[in-house]
């Protein structure tokens, strides 16, 4: 394949060539629109480090969840914002707590919408950590019953799959011992399988209002100079029963998805998370890029890099475009 017999350029010539040969496809069916929920009635209250996206009390997310239906995006993940928090995250598994009411309204409300839940105890802590804290430790062992109890609760109250964004070990067993002993055998489980220690996450946490009041994530939270560990921590999930697994962020670790799309026959997902989103909104007003360009360039990389699926806070402005093209 040497020049001048081979010439790559000849199947660059036109649109049509380029569609021909192209490996990679990005479509609305790959698109997961994650949305927060908050207590209250016609709440919409912006995230300024995310524009486009809302604190959404329960009437609204109904209708944020709908557009995005119509859009032709097949999930949704929720993120629930309590009004009470307290040291065991009680208002994590309460019958009528935020995600509950939430996935029934959607459940009831929006067909044809697979509902995900987000199941961590961050939000719901007053410490802000994603587990029961003794003497300034995380707890890895005593936070798994709540996060089981979590997950149950959000399958009863009709969530179509649960996704644990912890990172304790042994969470993913735990919780599909609790679906599986309470009839909720068909309720997939997409774990949060290789997810990383990122400063990627900040305006996420100004939007759960999550951030944790003292220490940071990083004795449960991977080490983002680690892949082989990542291996080992996927493969862990995958002999738990996950279902789906998902390395985040997504952007700086397109390595990772490589690696375990490679290693791993389950589906993956990728999350995009709110710090990739936020720098591309923030250099396009700016002008200092084209940000609709730069989002189909970033999910079309994460596709390749072995994506099946790819949380984004850009889904709704990508699902537009797609329908557009
Ligand atoms: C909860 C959770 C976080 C994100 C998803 N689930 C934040 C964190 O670990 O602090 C981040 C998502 C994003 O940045 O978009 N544990």
């Amino acid at each position: 394949m040497l020049f001048p017999d081979y010439r790559p350029r000849r199947l660059r010539q036109n649109e049509n060539f380029r569609r021909m040969i192209r490996e990679t496809r990005l479509s609305v069916d790959d698109l997961i629109l994650p949305l927060f929920s908050v207590e209250g009635k016609r709440i919409r209250n912006p995230i300024p480090s995310m524009p486009g996206h809302y604190q959404l009390s329960v009437d609204n997310i109904v209708k944020e969840a709908r557009a995005a239906r119509d859009l032709g995006i097949p999930a949704v993940m929720v993120f629930g914002i309590p009004d009470k928090k307290d040291a065991m995250a009680t208002s994590a598994h309460a019958k009528d707590g935020i995600v509950q009411k939430t996935v029934r309204a959607l459940k009831d409300k929006v067909k044809d919408l697979v509902v995900i839940t987000d199941v961590c105890l961050c939000e719901y802590t007053d410490h802000g950590h994603c587990g029961v804290v003794q003497d300034r430790v995380i707890d890895n062992d005593a936070t798994l019953e709540l996060l089981a109890k979590t997950a149950l609760s959000h399958a009863q109250a009709g969530a179509d799959m649960v996704a644990p964004s912890d990172m304790m070990d042994g969470r993913v067993a735990e919780i599909r011992d609790a679906l599986d002993e309470n009839g909720f055998e068909s309720t997939p489980i997409m774990s949060y399988a290789a997810k990383y220690c990122s400063a990627f996450y900040y305006p996420f946490r100004q939007a759960a209002e999550s951030a944790p009041k003292f220490g940071d994530r990083r004795t449960y939270q991977m080490d983002p100079a680690n892949s082989l560990e990542a291996i080992r921590e996927v493969t862990m999930d995958v002999e738990e029963g996950a279902d789906i697994i998902m390395v985040k962020p997504a952007l700086p670790y397109l390595d990772i998805i490589c690696r375990v799309r490679e290693e791993i026959d389950l589906p993956v997902a990728a999350y995009n998370v709110s710090g990739e989103f936020a720098m591309i909104k923030a250099a396009d007003k700016l002008g200092w890029l084209d940000g609709r360009q730069v989002m189909m360039e970033s999910l079309i990389a994460i596709r390749r890099a072995g994506a099946d699926m790819i949380l984004t806070y850009f889904a709704k402005e990508a699902a537009r475009e797609l329908a557009s093209r």
